[in-house]
C-alpha cells in the first residue's frame, strides 16, 4: 500500500468506527432524560485535560447542554439522570485489517493527556472504562481509587505505570477490576477486601520484565466471588501458596 492509500484507508476506518460507536449508544438515549449541570461541568473539565487527537469527544460541548445525549456517555434511565457510565476505551481490533497492525492510525484514536479528578464530581459513576489509551506511563491516579460507587473499573493497557494505592480496598462495590499491563511493585493485600469481584486482570508481559510482584497471596482467598482471574507475567517468586490458593476459590474457571 503506498502511504496515501494507507491514510485514506485510516480516515475510512475513524469515520465508520465513529458512526458506529454511536448508533451503539444512540440506542440507550430517550429524550426526556436530562443531563445534571455539575456533572456536565464535570464532564467539560475531564474532555479539557485529555488529548483527542481525533475528536472523538467533539459531542462534549455546551451547545449540546444535555450530556445524556453525549458519545461515550450513558446515564441513569429515569428522571434524575446521573452519569453513570464513561466508556472511554480504545480497542485495538479495528485496526488489524489485512493481517496488519496500523499502529499509527490506532495511535490517532487513543486518548492522551491527563485524568482530572473532576471525575469525582460524577456521584453515581459506576462504569469507567479507560482501556486501551495512552497516558504516557503516568501514575495510576489515586482518586480513581476513592470512586466507591464503581462496580466496574477498566484500566487495561492504557498506558499507565504505577502502583496500586492500599485505598483499593475502598471500592468493594467492584465487578470487574482490569489493571492489566499498567501497574507495577507489589500487590496491596487491601485488594482482598473486593469480595465481590467476579473479574480480576493482573496480565503484565513488558518484555522479559516481569513488572509486578504477588507477594503474599493471602488476600487472594478473600475473593470468593471470583471467576476469572489472569495473572500471567507475574513474579510468584514470593508466592509459595499461590496455586494452593487459587484451586481452593470455590467459582474460578
Ligand atoms: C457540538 O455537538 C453537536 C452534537 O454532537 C455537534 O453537531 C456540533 O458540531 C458540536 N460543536 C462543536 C463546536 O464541536
Ligand atoms: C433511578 O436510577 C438509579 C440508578 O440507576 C436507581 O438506583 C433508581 O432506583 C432509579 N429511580 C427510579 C425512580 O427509577
Ligand atoms: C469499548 O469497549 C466495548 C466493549 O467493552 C467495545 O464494544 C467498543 O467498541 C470499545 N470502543 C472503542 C472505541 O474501541
Ligand atoms: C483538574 O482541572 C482543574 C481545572 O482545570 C485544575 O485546576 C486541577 O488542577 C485539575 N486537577 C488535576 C488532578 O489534574
Ligand atoms: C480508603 O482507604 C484508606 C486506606 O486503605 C483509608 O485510610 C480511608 O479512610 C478510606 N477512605 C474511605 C472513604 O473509606
Ligand atoms: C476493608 O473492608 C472493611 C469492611 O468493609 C473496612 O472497614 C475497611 O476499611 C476496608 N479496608 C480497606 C483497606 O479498605
Ligand atoms: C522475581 O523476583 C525476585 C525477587 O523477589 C527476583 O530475584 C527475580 O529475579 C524475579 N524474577 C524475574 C523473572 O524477574
Amino acid at each position: 500500500m503506498s502511504p496515501n492509500t494507507n491514510t485514506h484507508t485510516c480516515m475510512l476506518v475513524l469515520i465508520f468506527l465513529h458512526l458506529y460507536c454511536l448508533t451503539l449508544l444512540a440506542s440507550s438515549k430517550s429524550e426526556s432524560i436530562e443531563c445534571i449541570p455539575s456533572e456536565r461541568e464535570a464532564l467539560v473539565t475531564f474532555k479539557e485535560h485529555l488529548i483527542d487527537p481525533s475528536n472523538r469527544l467533539s459531542s462534549w460541548n455546551i451547545s449540546n447542554p444535555n450530556c445524556c445525549h453525549w458519545d461515550y456517555v450513558v446515564c441513569s434511565n429515569n428522571v434524575t439522570a446521573h452519569v453513570l457510565q464513561l466508556h472511554l476505551n480504545t480497542s485495538r481490533d479495528p485496526f488489524h485489517y489485512e493481517d496488519k497492525f496500523n499502529y499509527l492510525c490506532y495511535q490517532k484514536y487513543m486518548f492522551s493527556g491527563e485524568i482530572n479528578d473532576s471525575v469525582l464530581e460524577l456521584k453515581h459513576l459506576n462504569y469507567l472504562d479507560l482501556s486501551g489509551n495512552d497516558f504516557g506511563g503516568m501514575q495510576v491516579p489515586t482518586f480513581l481509587f476513592s470512586i466507591t460507587s464503581l462496580t466496574h473499573l477498566d484500566l487495561f493497557d492504557a498506558g499507565f505505570e504505577g502502583k496500586i494505592p492500599n485505598q483499593i480496598g475502598n471500592l468493594s462495590n467492584l465487578l470487574h477490576l482490569d489493571l492489566s499491563h499498567s501497574i507495577i511493585g507489589t500487590i496491596p493485600h487491601q485488594i482482598g477486601n473486593l469480595t465481590n469481584l467476579i473479574h480480576l486482570g493482573l496480565q503484565s508481559d513488558f518484555g522479559e520484565q516481569l513488572l509486578f510482584h504477588v507477594g503474599n497471596v493471602h488476600w487472594l482467598s478473600g475473593l470468593t466471588s471470583l471467576e476469572y482471574l489472569d495473572s500471567s507475567g507475574a513474579n510468584l517468586s514470593k508466592s509459595l501458596d499461590w496455586l494452593q490458593t487459587m484451586q481452593a476459590l470455590p467459582s474460578l474457571r
